[in-house]
């Protein structure tokens, strides 16, 4: 699969990594510090690369979207409208400082990419977890990162991502389902075994 990663930070490199070892194509993107991001693209081999965020929509199957939450529509306008591709949604509503979450009120992070990508196939994943908590699953005890969005093909091609990073998938429903598994819901940074997951799921949904 080709995959474009539009903020190439903790997120985007963690995944990425995953993917080429898994034989994707990643393209990666959205960067103040090119020289770094083109360091760790070399040292991952012929299947990455570095590419311009402009470029991204045109080059992938899906594309992963993990700018910091207060760039989402800077980051979203540079990407373009991704015409009938599959954004993930990585985003949590953490403000520029990392020192809490901006409120949205009734709003989400979920809804506010997915406005920003009317004509695309939005699905919230690789929200969950942090980096840390997601690096142990992946070397050591796979855990649950949640699915959520509103067309199943576009879950299922996000599902198989997650199984290729190491991880166990689990499906939410629709788009609005985000709202337990990104931050401040019930289901975020816990990190669940997939015999643990539909019970605290039951009990997120009260
Ligand atoms: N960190 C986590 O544990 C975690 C876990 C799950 C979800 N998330 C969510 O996933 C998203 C990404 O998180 P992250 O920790 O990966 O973010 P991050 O590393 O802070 O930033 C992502 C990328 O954005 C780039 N960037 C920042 N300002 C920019 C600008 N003005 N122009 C162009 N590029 C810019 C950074 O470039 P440089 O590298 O050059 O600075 C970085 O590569 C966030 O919305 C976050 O809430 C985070």
């Amino acid at each position: 699969m080709k995959i474009g990663i539009v903020g190439a930070g903790n997120v985007g490199k963690l995944y990425g990594e995953q993917w080429v070892k898994r034989g994707h194509e990643v393209a990666f993107s959205y960067v103040r510090d090119l020289g770094r991001l083109e360091d760790f693209v070399g040292r991952l081999g012929s299947l990455a690369c570095v590419l311009e965020v402009e470029k991204v929509a045109a080059f992938s199957d899906v594309v992963v979207f993990a700018p910091p939450f207060e760039l989402i529509a800077h980051a979203a306008a540079l990407v373009g409208p991704a015409s009938g591709k599959v954004v993930v949604d990585t985003t949590n509503p953490f403000n520029p400082e990392r020192t809490g979450l901006v409120d949205l009120g009734t709003n989400t992070s979920s809804a506010k990419v997915a406005d920003l990508f009317p004509d695309a196939f939005v699905v919230k994943a690789l929200h969950n977890l942090s980096v840390d908590q997601a690096a142990v699953a992946i070397n050591q005890t796979p855990s649950v990162i949640f699915i959520a969005g509103d067309n199943n093909e576009a879950k299922d091609t996000v599902a198989r991502l997650v199984v290729d990073a190491g991880l166990i998938p689990f499906d939410t429903g629709e788009l609005t389902t985000a709202d337990l598994s990104e931050a401040p819901g019930p289901l975020f940074m816990n990190v669940y075994s997939m015999s643990a997951v539909a019970d605290a799921v039951a009990i997120a949904r009260g």
